[in-house]
């Protein structure tokens, strides 16, 4: 029988009961469902609205229900729609009337903002940590491969020599600029609903700061409509993390391409690769795929909510009903890549050989070369074409920058001496880039502290 059984004279059949419950989903909310009703219990009370040893029996009531939810015991059954429908009737029966009472100026569509902003304020938080464990081990990989040069590219072409380290360090700062939107998400989520019952308040003396406070929430929501339809906090929260996905597919993409035959600069740990069941000799980065992967799933996390929201009229629609599958999916996701990724970047074997070779190749010191003609005052677009001609000579006798002789250079420009050795080194070239945020080695050293200083604030905000 339903909680409404008073105005029907017919049951639903067990198809529409399966289809419009949320129970599958939202039974992953019952601590805080019961958390909201022990305040929400204890604020009746206090007001005057029910008796104190009813608040007593139904905080009993709930704590033994607890008991069995937290050790996995507790049958849930369909017919109660949802995680609020499963507590309540299962407390009614155990106590009678004072279970019964619980709702009094309370609906399930304020009851169901409160239990899922407190969730999600707690999934926030647990994706902060797991952003921190993913930094960590960023900034240890930085720390630990110092000095190690590549190529850096743009559009994908060799285009000047950087530090490992200043590439690693990239993703540090997306992955702290995550940090903030998650934190942003979580203060989003950090309101109180209940009090705004199914729409309008309600005739009771409630006192909706008192249950904020019992809550943890930092204020009530000020409005009983907003209260009861907002849904940003989870557009926030799978915004944040479909962000952060996007860094990390990014991320991956690299390593993958990386760990190729081709590129040959890093080796992933067998344990975070996979063989083939057909070719013997493979070893494929699986999991930075599936990562890479996972991103598409959380992005369409977002649009769906987004496209839940779009044009709801105001209070509440069971449109909203659909507003948690993918917001736990996002947060369960992302939380499992972070981890995933940590793993790979702390097991992975770097070939800082590998990376040199390549370096070598694709005229990486050109720029330096050019600035070397600026420095001894011609303009630098006259200087970037003087480059363009030495690299033309290259390509046609299939030779690099380094193999030319300083006649070939003299040949080019008189301003070329016997130091334009030292222009061509790749160690001067990199050093050499000691403006704020550039790859010159004390450039990133700068760059690691200020990033391990963001790591420490960000910890105490957990
Ligand atoms: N199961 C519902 C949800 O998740 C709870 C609120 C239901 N309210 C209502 N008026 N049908 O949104």
């Amino acid at each position: 029988m339903a909680l409404w059984s008073g105005r029907f004279e017919e049951d639903v059949s067990d198809f529409t009961q399966r289809f419009g419950a949320s129970l599958p989903v939202d039974k992953r909310l019952y601590a805080q469902d019961i958390a909201g009703s022990v305040a929400h219990a204890q604020m009746l009370a206090a007001q005057g609205v029910i008796a104190a040893k009813d608040a007593a029996a139904i905080e009993k009531g709930l704590a033994a229900i607890q008991a069995v939810m937290d050790a996995g015991e507790f049958e849930f059954d369909i017919n109660n729609e949802d995680i609020h429908m499963s507590v309540e009737s299962v407390l009614t029966e155990a106590i009678g009337d004072a279970g019964a009472r619980l709702h009094t100026g309370r609906s399930r569509n304020d009851q169901v903002a409160t239990d899922t902003r407190l969730y999600m304020k707690q999934r926030a938080s647990d994706l902060m940590a797991a952003n921190l464990g993913l930094r960590e081990a960023l900034l240890e990989a930085a720390e630990k491969h110092f000095g190690v040069i590549l190529p850096g590219y743009t559009h994908l072409q060799h285009a000047q020599p950087v530090l490992l380290s200043h590439h690693l360090l990239a993703y540090v700062w997306m992955f702290t600029r995550d940090f903030e939107r998650l934190a942003a998400a979580r203060t989003a989520a950090d309101a109180n609903p209940l009090g705004a019952a199914a729409l309008a308040g309600t005739t009771y003396p409630l006192d909706r700061f008192a249950t904020t406070a019992a809550l943890g929430f930092s204020h009530p929501v000020p409005n009983s409509l907003d209260a009861v339809s907002d849904r940003d906090f989870l557009l926030d929260l799978i915004y944040a993390c479909s962000v952060s996905c996007l860094h990390l597919s990014r991320l991956c993409e690299e390593l993958i391409l990386w760990s190729t035959v081709e590129f040959g600069f890093i080796t992933m740990a067998d344990a975070y690769s996979t063989g083939s069941s057909i070719m013997p000799q493979k070893k494929n980065p699986d999991f930075a795929e599936l990562i890479r992967g996972k991103s598409g799933r959380v992005v369409g996390d977002l649009v769906a909510l987004m496209m839940t929201v779009k044009s709801l009229p105001l209070a509440y629609n069971k449109d909203l009903q659909e507003d948690k599958e993918g917001a736990l999916d996002a947060a369960d996701t992302l939380e499992d890549c972070y981890l995933c990724a940590a793993g790979m970047i702390s097991t992975m074997a770097v070939h800082p050989e590998a990376m040199m070779a390549q370096a070598k190749k694709g005229y990486l010191a050109a720029t330096d070369v050019a600035d070397y003609l600026a420095k001894k005052g011609m303009p630098f677009r006259r200087a970037h074409e003087v480059v363009g001609h030495l690299v033309l000579l290259c390509d046609k006798r299939s030779c690099d920058l380094e193999d030319l002789t300083l006649a070939d250079f003299q040949a080019e420009s008189d301003l070329f001496e016997a130091d334009i050795v030292e222009a061509l080194n790749l160690e001067a070239i990199v050093a050499a880039r000691t403006t704020y945020g550039g790859t010159g080695h004390e450039a990133v050293k700068v760059q690691l502290e200020e990033a391990q200083a963001a790591q420490a604030a960000d910890h105490a905000r957990l």
